[in-house]
């Protein structure tokens, strides 16, 4: 379902050029489990964020269910991530002053439904990743697997097609 060719990415900074990804090809099949391993800077947050729509590859193409993404427009990027990817962040990104009930329910991008069933699919996503008596408590009041475990029911309460973790086993 995702077929990544030749990407490349070279973040430039002043007059600095960093080579992050050099000519990455790989294919994910639906249901597979994929980890990605290497030392610290080697480009895997880059990867993650370039095939979750975060940001754009400088080369190469990312071929989204058979389709190029070369001709993408900002709009085609927004519809991708908010639609096919759940995204649980290196750091968290909970928002601070919202229960994580809230926290949750925000996420939810999918148009078209009521606010009770926004609410109630908060909650059975929090109750999967055994969160059901912590829903309104704010972020600060979690312990740091707690709130790894919000971070997971919130990239999981769209129902994504492709869920993307970077680091969601490092303990902290
Ligand atoms: N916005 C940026 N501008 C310039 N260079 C960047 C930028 N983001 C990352 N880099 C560089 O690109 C390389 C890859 O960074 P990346 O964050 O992808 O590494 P990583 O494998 O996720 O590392 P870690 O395990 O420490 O999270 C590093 O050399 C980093 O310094
Ligand atoms: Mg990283």
């Amino acid at each position: 379902m995702l077929q990544l060719k030749k990407i490349t990415k070279t973040y430039i900074s002043g007059d600095e050029k960093v080579e992050a990804l050099k000519g990455i090809t790989l294919n994910f099949r639906e249901s597979e489990f994929v980890s990605i391993l290497g030392q610290s800077g080697c480009g895997k947050t880059t990867l993650l964020n370039i095939i979750g729509g975060l940001d754009r590859y400088t080369t190469g193409d990312l071929i989204i269910n058979g389709k190029s993404t070369k001709k993408f427009k900002d709009r085609d990027w927004d519809a991708y991530r908010n639609y096919k990817v759940g995204f649980v962040f290196q750091s968290y990104n909970l928002i601070g002053h919202q229960t994580i009930l809230s926290n949750v329910e925000l996420a939810l991008t999918i148009g078209g439904i009521s606010k009770r069933e926004r609410k109630q699919r908060a909650i059975k996503a929090l109750e999967e990743v055994g969160l059901k008596e912590q829903i309104h408590k704010k972020p600060n009041q979690l312990s740091g697997g707690q709130m790894q475990r919000v971070a997971i029911a919130r990239a999981l309460v769209n129902n994504p097609d492709i869920i993307l973790a970077d680091e969601p086993t490092r303990s902290t």
